[in-house]
């Protein structure tokens, strides 16, 4: 019978949770025993008794719960200290950011200890209950036009007054993934005039369904991976476009930069010269910010005024609807969970020749397992 250790998140700015009382449920249906440090639902409004009624038992001394946890569940990676507290043969599940975090990936796998990265969770059909990166992607894209609404100095929508006639806001979104296009159905909604860019030219269709024009760019050949993410323009490729989306950026009251290319760094898609021809009072949102930014003049984790513009970069968007943020993650990882329980010994098994945890799993017996991960730091060493 396994036993679930959920911890209270390390970083004060995390205001998601890994688990809510119907996820603790579940586990308890499977045979599991669930422990939550008190106080893990308090950021978003769920108190310690919930999930006492769902079955889970609550402890206050850390410690002495990790040493007990077959595995360890968590939003943001748990820290090494905490993890070297449980038993060898423990797992540990959350967002890890591998190509990010090579010291701390080097202390898990010298442990022994198994990791399994949630964004590594592969996007097939049988994972797509399991696809954290996609739950969080599309809060983030609504988030992120809420964002640049609330620091903007006009409306999104067309308003027609006696006091005069407002014309729609014009919105341009660089990057039509999962963020992107929930960004774009969000500013829609708001009523805003909204145009979007990909380097994938089959999400064409999928934005002009929104009710959003697409740019034209030709860029001649663009790839993407097996798994469906954008790969690496050209150097020319990348001023070309940065030079045919530049009157458009203009042009508009708000850009929203989603362009990522997945274990790379994001591309620089606006420079600090095509800001200075925007308006006063627009805004940009960065989405890649924490992670070097689409936009030259972007700060992770700060809201700056870059001559008159302001450029959002605050990052760790899921976390501002925390309680859905939760609700999708709690079921992410419950639907990965149940994939790896064995019913007839009620436990969870780690199958490292599984097609899932092929991918999903980081580390395990003292081996870094994750092929893409590995081939990463191979290239980089090389
Ligand atoms: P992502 O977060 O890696 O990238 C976001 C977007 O940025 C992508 O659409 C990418 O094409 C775009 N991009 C990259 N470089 C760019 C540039 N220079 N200019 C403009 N745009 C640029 O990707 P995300 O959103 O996580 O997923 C991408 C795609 O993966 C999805 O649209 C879908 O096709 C596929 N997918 C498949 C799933 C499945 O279960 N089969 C689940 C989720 C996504």
């Amino acid at each position: 019978m396994s036993i679930l250790v959920f911890t209270k998140e390390g970083n004060a700015l995390e205001k998601r949770c890994a688990l809510l009382p119907e996820n603790a449920k579940a586990y308890k249906r499977l045979g599991a025993t669930v422990l939550v440090q008190s106080g893990l639902g308090e950021s978003v409004g769920i108190a310690d008794q919930e999930y006492i009624e769902a079955g889970a038992e609550i402890f206050n001394n850390r410690k002495d719960a990790l040493t007990k946890a077959d595995a360890v569940l968590s939003v943001d990676a748990l820290s090494f200290e905490d993890f070297n507290l449980t038993p060898q043969t423990a797992l540990s599940v959350s967002f890890f950011d591998p190509f990010n975090h090579q010291a701390h990936l080097n202390q898990v796998q010298s442990s022994g200890r198994s990791m399994i990265a949630m964004e590594m969770v592969p996007r097939i059909s049988r994972c797509q209950k399991m696809d954290a990166l996609s739950s969080q992607a599309s809060l983030a894209g609504y988030v992120m036009v809420l964002n640049a609404m609330s620091n903007l100095n006009k409306t999104l929508p067309m308003m027609m007054t006696p006091a005069g006639t407002l014309k729609p806001a014009k919105v341009f979104i660089i990057g039509a993934g999962v963020a992107g296009l929930q960004a774009i159905a969000t500013a829609k909604r708001m009523g805003a005039s909204v145009i979007a860019y990909d380097t994938r030219e089959e999400v064409a269709q999928q934005v002009q369904s929104l009710g959003a024009k697409f740019l034209q760019i030709d860029l001649g050949k663009t790839e993407s991976t097996a798994q469906g993410y954008a790969k690496a323009l050209t150097p020319e490729q990348l001023l070309k476009q940065q030079e045919a989306q530049a009157q458009c950026i203009a042009d508009s009251d708000i850009v929203i930069t989603t362009a990522q290319l997945f274990g790379r760094k994001p591309p620089v898609l606006i420079t600090n010269e095509v800001i200075n021809r925007m308006k006063p009072g627009s805004v940009i949102v960065d989405m890649a910010a924490q992670d070097g930014g689409n936009v030259e003049a972007s700060v992770a984790g700060e809201i700056i005024d870059f001559h008159g513009v302001k450029v959002i970069g605050t990052g760790n968007w899921a976390s501002q609807v925390a309680l859905d943020a939760s609700q999708m993650y709690g079921n992410n990882l419950q639907a990965l969970i149940q994939d790896m329980w064995d019913a007839e010994t009620q436990s969870l098994v780690i199958d490292d020749a599984d097609e899932v945890l092929n991918s999903a799993l980081l580390t395990h017996k003292g081996n870094l397992v994750n092929p893409i991960v590995k081939a990463h730091y191979a290239k980089e060493s090389a």
